[in-house]
């Protein structure tokens, strides 16, 4: 344990010098980005890098945590600043934050084409869910559709609901990661949501756009013709691992196709901690279909015919990361500058796919997020370890997964362990790699990560 802490800060230790001397050596580089056009608009704005990620450092983790570039970082700063030397105005006043963030949301809503009233801003995905599945009105008569590989993000408010009210939950198992990789966007949706009498006419469909156990992505579209198809009155989206790296604005993973979809802006889009977005289809739900749980707004409801938007209503709630929020919009602007949600998209699915094909070629039993059908795929690779030298000898325990992990962070490189529950076991996690690959990572960066993976892998047997 000391070892490892000692390993670690060494690590840091290293690289934090590394980027002093760096930057001080004015060599900090612009990523070799795949599309011509998001390379060209990258090196074009000389203002806004990813700089505070050492040179040597190939960080392959945007699925936990993204990194702010420098523009959204100063812009952080100032905000944070302009916040301290006029707090009562800030709060109050500030046309630059403008209070209860009216400004802000009518922003965000224009990048989906919807409404202000759509939309409103949260610390984080854990916080839109549980405005989500705390604020509509289940009976104990009501059942929830979700799957074996939800985060907690949604299987704990689900717990809750289970425990208070005593409603069904339905859970839907995924295919073994050995189909996994092989099937097809229709494939899955049906395999998930068969037309059974269990299924047809439940209340909510509860499930992640992107899983962070997989890498696999549901189409919206395909959800919502499903949950057409079974009358489900709610589709629930957690889009954790989607905004700021897929296309919400239209096409097949339009944000609209959802009830409700709520997502973070500290992960994929770079921004600020403590950010997130809520999208509400029906801006004018209102109790007591919905309830505001998290707002100083209830009494606004003490009419029958009150008119007050929800989104409003839960934007209300005592002094919020405003700065943040104001700085989030700014790593929306450099992503729309660089190229816009679906050149950023292109980027990071190609990159993917570069990792997929890798580890595929090497060890094809090895991979656990689907190759083919591109409908499905993400920024996150996720297979499991396998010796090189032997490559049908796979391993799905935590400690080898962690083993890895602790290697190639040792070489600079970060990736991430991560359990999951197959329909094989059950109920013991297995353990496989996740790689994610950002905006910021680039082909130069997943050739070292290829090199020193295959160095890795060959130590084991
Ligand atoms: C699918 C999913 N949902 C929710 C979360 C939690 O995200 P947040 O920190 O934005 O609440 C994560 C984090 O990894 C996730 O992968």
């Amino acid at each position: 344990m000391t070892k490892q802490k000692t390993n670690d800060q060494n690590t840091l230790d290293r690289r934090n010098f590394l980027k002093r001397a760096t930057v001080v050596s004015g060599l900090v580089s612009a990523p070799l980005l795949s599309s011509p056009l998001l390379a060209q608009n990258y090196s074009n704005r000389k203002t806004c890098k990813t700089m505070e990620l050492a040179d040597d450092f190939i960080y392959l983790n945007s699925g936990t945590e993204g990194s702010m570039p420098d523009c959204v970082i100063d812009d952080f700063n100032n905000n944070l600043k302009r916040w301290a030397s006029n707090p009562t105005a800030s709060y109050e006043t500030d046309r630059h934050f403008r209070k209860h963030q009216h400004y802000h949301r009518e922003k965000i809503a224009r990048l989906f084409s919807v409404e202000k009233d759509n939309i409103c801003l949260t610390d984080n995905t854990t916080m839109g869910m549980y405005m989500v599945l705390m604020g509509l009105n289940f009976k104990s008569t009501d059942s929830i559709i979700y799957t074996n590989q939800e985060h907690t993000a949604i299987t704990s408010p689900l717990a809750m609901h289970k425990e208070k009210t005593g409603l069904k939950l339905l859970q839907r198992d995924f295919p073994t990661a050995s189909k996994l990789n092989r099937m097809t966007s229709h494939e899955v949706v049906e395999y998930l949501l068969p037309n059974t009498k269990e299924l047809r006419g439940a209340t909510a469909l509860c499930v992640s756009h992107v899983y962070p156990s997989t890498g696999i992505r549901l189409p919206l579209k395909l959800l919502r013709k499903k949950a057409d198809q079974l009358s489900i009155k709610y589709l629930i989206v957690d889009g954790a691992q989607a905004f700021g790296m897929i296309d919400l604005s239209e096409g097949d993973d339009d944000i609209k196709l959802s009830d409700f979809y709520a997502c973070p802006g500290h992960k994929w889009l770079n921004g600020p901690p403590g950010t997130g977005i809520l999208f509400l289809k029906n801006k004018s739900i209102k109790p007591p279909e919905f309830y505001p749980t998290l707002s100083q707004r209830m009494e606004k409801y003490s009419s029958k015919n009150s008119d007050f938007p929800m989104a409003e209503a839960l934007q209300v709630r005592g002094c919020s990361n405003v700065p943040g929020f104001t700085s989030m919009l700014t790593a929306i602007d450099y992503q729309n500058n660089i190229g816009g949600s679906k050149a950023v998209e292109k980027h990071i699915i190609d990159l993917a796919q570069t990792v997929k094909e890798f580890i595929y070629s090497h060890s094809p039993l090895s991979l656990v997020s689907p190759r083919l059908d591109k409908s499905l795929a993400s920024g996150l690779t996720v297979f499991f370890p396998f010796s090189w030298e032997n490559p049908n000898k796979i391993f799905t325990d935590k400690n080898t997964a962690n083993i890895v992990v602790k290697a190639l962070l040792e070489k600079n490189i970060q990736i991430r362990a991560i359990g999951f529950n197959d329909e094989v076991s059950p109920n013991k996690k297995i353990y496989g790699l996740r790689v994610s690959t950002a905006i910021f990572n680039n082909a130069q960066q997943i050739k070292q990560f290829q090199q020193i993976i295959k160095e890795v892998l060959s130590t084991l047997s």
